[in-house]
């Protein structure tokens, strides 16, 4: 193989856009072992008692991913987002108001392999989220699992992050004042191991449970597509039926999380690593679709619903894929 190597000369600015992106990839692939690893040598050492104070907070604490969360206006306005949002670079792009006396329902796709537009938008200030909606928070959902990490749990929810677990978005979706967003990566982790370079295939089938809780709380439900989210990182071939896609599936079954073995570049050359390629994402937000609250739902007016979502999230793509570079004959396969 012939390594390509990142010019010298490059501007600091660049510089600087790369450090970003590399220090939410860290984040987001070592950080929850590193904060683990550093919680356990901490109950080890003379300081245990300090372990023993943080698990006693982990402990009064343990609800708070469930219930909205604990969010900081100021980790979401770092400078450093500024940065990583110019990496690639990403683009929030709003096609009408939102009333912030309402719950929403974002249904975020496609996954992509590390969820880079929907972290860049959802969970800081860089891409004018707060300008673009006032009145209303993002709360970006994550797989529960994370939030039993010591520390990385607390730095997580800075940004707005909170657990996906049922009773989470039930919380967020049936508070009274309204005003919140509940951001859903319907696809999952499953999605994720399909995301490569021109993936156009969506789980979304037989995901239905958010549309059952928009019905029973009157939550509005808003389709938001992604566009370049999946153009990111490369993905060893994993087709359906191959001992690595049936290992993958495995495992995903035992801890819940996706390990798609992606790839694209690094930090001084342009041949392999895990940093994403610089490629634009832009992550239109759709129109709400009315949704009528219905205490009991029965299974029709989930498909009813359901049926009313994919059309509008299918419309949304063919409204402006061609603006974001994609053909008039590319299409979404919903599987
Ligand atoms: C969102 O939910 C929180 C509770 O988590 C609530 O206090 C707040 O008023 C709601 N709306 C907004 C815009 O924050």
């Amino acid at each position: 193989m012939k390594i390509e190597f990142a010019p010298l000369n490059i501007p600091l600015r660049r510089r600087l856009q790369t450090a970003a992106t590399l220090q939410w990839v860290f984040s987001f692939l070592a950080l929850a072992q590193c904060c683990l690893a550093a919680f356990v040598l901490l109950a080890l050492s003379d300081w245990w008692t300090l372990a023993l104070l943080y698990a006693g907070w982990l402990w009064l604490d343990w609800d708070t991913p469930s219930s909205g969360g604990r969010r900081s206006q100021w980790v979401r306005s770092w400078t450093i987002w500024d940065y990583f949002r110019d990496y690639f670079p990403i683009t929030l792009v709003k096609t009408v108001d939102l009333d912030p006396k309402k719950n929403y329902i974002f249904g975020f796709h496609p996954h992509g392999v590390l969820v880079a537009g929907g972290f860049g938008n959802f969970c800081t200030e860089a891409t004018g989220f707060s300008r673009l909606f006032p009145g209303l928070k993002s709360h970006l959902l994550m797989l529960p699992f994370w939030f039993r990490v010591p520390l990385f749990r607390d730095y997580i929810m800075c940004g707005g992050l909170v657990s996906s677990s049922k009773s989470s978005l039930s919380y967020l979706v049936s508070r009274p004042q309204g005003g919140n967003i509940s951001v859903i990566a319907v696809g999952g982790a499953p999605e994720a191991l399909d995301a490569r370079p021109g993936a156009l295939t969506l789980q979304v089938l037989n995901r239905k449970g958010f549309i059952k809780l928009a019905l029973k709380h009157g939550a509005q439900l808003v389709p938001v597509f992604s566009f370049g989210e999946n153009e990111l990182f490369d993905q060893m071939e994993n087709p359906t039926g191959s001992p690595l896609r049936t290992l993958q599936n495995r495992l995903q079954s035992i801890m819940g999380v996706a390990m798609p073995l992606f790839h694209a570049r690094g930090v001084f050359q342009y041949s392999f690593g895990l940093m994403p390629y610089r490629k634009p994402i832009h992550t239109v937000v759709g129109k709400p679709i009315l949704v009528v609250q219905t205490p009991s739902p029965s299974n029709e007016d989930i498909e009813c619903l359901h049926k009313v979502y994919l059309q509008s999230l299918h419309e949304l793509f063919e409204q402006h894929k061609q603006t974001y570079g994609l053909n008039e004959d590319q299409h979404l396969t919903f599987i």
